[in-house]
C-alpha cells in the first residue's frame, strides 16, 4: 500500500490568501491519473494552492474514487456528479455549474487536462470571465474531427493561455496551426503520464494480486473504449473476434470500461477471453509490467506500453501519439479483424527495442508548477 500519510502531509498546508489559487478541472479517469503528480507539485510549492472540481464525468469507484485513494489525489471541494448525458448536455450542465464555482472561487488560473467534455467545460466557463487558462496536453492532434475528443481539444487549446506541450509532435502541431502568433505561451514540458509512471511505479508490487487473479503467465493486456469502436457494432464485433482469436495462441485479459461492457452485453458478443472490472492505477501498472504485448484504443496506455517497453497494437485508424508510429513500437491496425491477428502474430516474440526518452523525464510536474507560479 502507499504510504498515505505521506502525500496527506504534503497537502494539509491551509489555504492562503498570499498564494495564487489555481482551480483544477477533472472528471474521466485519465484525468485523475495525470492530476495525482501535478497536484502534488503544487501542494509542494510556496506560491500555488489547489482548489478542484470533479464534475462527476466518471462516478464508479473503480472509475474515480480508487484513483483519488490510490494515488493520494486531495479532496475535491466540489463534486458535481454530472454524467451519462449527450455531449452537449454533458458540456452544458458542466459549464453551468463550473461558471458558479470560478465566479465564487475567483482563481488565478483554471488548469485543464486533455481533451474530455469535462475539459471543454471547464475552459471555456474560465476563459468567458477572464480567467487564464492552463492545458496540460495541449496541441495533440488525430486530424479526425469525428473524434470528440479533437473537437474538445482544438477548441480548449484554441482558449487556452498556457499551452503544456508533452510531445515534439504537439509542438509541431501548434506551430503549423500559428499558435506563435498568439497571445499564449506554448511550453514543451514533457508528458504528466511519464511523471505518474515514474512515481508510482515503485509502490506497484512488481506482481500486484490483479496478475495472480488471472491466473496467467503470459497474456497481452487490452482495453478498450473509445467512441468509434464501441458505438459501431461492426469494429467492435470484429475487434472481439480478434481478441477470441487471439486468445487461443496467448491468453488476452481486458479490464472492461462499463462503457465498452455494456454495449458488449446488449450486443450479446461471445466472448472467449479473461474479462476484468476497470481496475486502479496500481493494479493496472501490475498488468503492464507483467504482459507480453498491449492492444489497445486508448490515449494513455499506447504510451504507458511504450515506458514499460511493450509493443502496442492500436484498434484505431490514427493515434495522437504518432512518434511511438515513428519509432515502431506502435502499430496502428484500425478494426479490421485479420490486421489485428496478423499484427499480433508478428509482433508476439518481436523482442522490443526502442531509444527510452520520448515523453521526458518525470519531470513535467515539476516545469508546469513552475510556470503557473511564475
Ligand atoms: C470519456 C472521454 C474520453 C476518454 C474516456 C476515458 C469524452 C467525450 N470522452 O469517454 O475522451 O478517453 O472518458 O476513459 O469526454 N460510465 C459508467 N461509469 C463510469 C463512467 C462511465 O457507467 O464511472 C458509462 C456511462 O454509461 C456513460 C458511458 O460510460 O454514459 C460513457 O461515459 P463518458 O464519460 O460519456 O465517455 P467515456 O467513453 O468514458
Ligand atoms: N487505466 C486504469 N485502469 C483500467 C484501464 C486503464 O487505471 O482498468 C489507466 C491506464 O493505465 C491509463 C489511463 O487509465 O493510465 C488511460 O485512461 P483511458 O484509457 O480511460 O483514457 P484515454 O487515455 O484513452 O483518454
Amino acid at each position: 500500500m502507499l504510504p498515505k500519510r505521506c502525500f496527506f502531509g504534503l497537502y494539509s498546508q491551509p489555504l492562503s490568501m498570499n498564494k495564487k489559487k489555481i482551480v483544477t478541472i477533472i472528471g474521466a479517469r485519465p484525468q485523475f491519473i495525470k492530476a495525482a503528480p501535478l497536484s502534488k507539485a503544487i501542494a509542494a510549492h510556496p506560491d500555488l494552492e489547489e482548489v478542484i472540481i470533479h464534475t462527476g464525468q466518471h462516478f464508479d469507484e473503480n472509475m474515480s474514487a480508487v484513483f483519488f485513494n490510490e494515488m493520494g489525489i486531495p479532496e475535491p471541494r466540489y463534486k458535481l456528479a454530472i454524467n451519462s448525458l449527450n455531449h452537449g448536455a454533458m458540456t452544458g450542465r458542466m459549464l453551468e455549474e463550473i461558471e458558479k464555482i470560478l465566479m465564487q472561487e475567483q482563481p488565478y488560473c483554471v488548469l485543464v487536462y486533455g481533451d474530455t467534455n469535462s475539459t471543454l467545460a471547464g475552459a471555456l466557463a474560465a476563459k468567458k470571465h477572464h480567467i487564464k487558462v492552463a492545458q496540460v496536453e495541449a496541441g495533440l492532434r488525430s486530424f479526425n474531427m469525428k473524434m470528440p475528443e479533437e473537437v474538445n481539444r482544438i477548441l480548449t487549446d484554441r482558449i487556452s493561455d498556457w499551452l503544456f506541450c508533452p510531445s515534439d509532435a504537439a509542438i509541431q502541431n501548434l506551430q503549423q496551426e500559428a499558435y506563435d502568433s498568439l497571445p499564449c505561451k506554448v511550453v514543451r514540458t514533457g508528458d504528466i503520464m511519464c511523471d505518474a509512471l515514474m512515481f508510482f511505479t515503485p509502490y506497484a508490487p512488481s506482481k500486484s494480486k490483479i496478475v495472480d487473479l488471472c491466473s496467467y503467465e503470459n497474456y497481452a493486456l487490452c482495453t478498450i473504449h473509445r467512441a468509434e469502436n464501441t458505438d459501431d457494432a461492426e469494429r467492435l464485433k470484429n475487434i472481439v473476434e480478434a481478441l477470441n482469436v487471439i486468445h487461443q495462441t496467448l491468453p488476452v485479459v481486458v479490464p472492461l470500461h462499463p462503457r465498452t461492457q455494456k454495449i458488449m452485453a446488449g450486443l450479446g458478443l461471445e466472448i472467449h477471453f479473461k474479462t476484468l472490472p476497470p481496475v486502479g492505477y496500481l493494479d493496472m501498472l501490475g498488468l503492464l509490467e507483467n504482459c507480453k504485448i498491449v492492444l489497445c484504443d486508448s490515449g494513455g496506455l499506447q504510451k504507458e506500453a511504450y515506458l514499460k517497453e511493450k509493443y502496442c497494437i492500436t484498434l484505431r485508424d490514427e493515434t495522437e501519439w504518432i512518434e511511438l508510429v515513428n519509432l515502431g513500437v506502435n502499430k496502428l491496425v484500425g478494426a479490421d479483424k485479420n490486421d489485428i491477428i496478423n499484427t499480433f502474430l508478428f509482433l508476439q516474440n518481436q523482442p522490443f527495442n526502442a531509444a527510452p526518452g520520448l515523453y521526458g523525464d518525470g519531470s513535467a510536474a515539476f516545469h508546469i508548477a513552475n510556470e503557473l507560479a511564475e
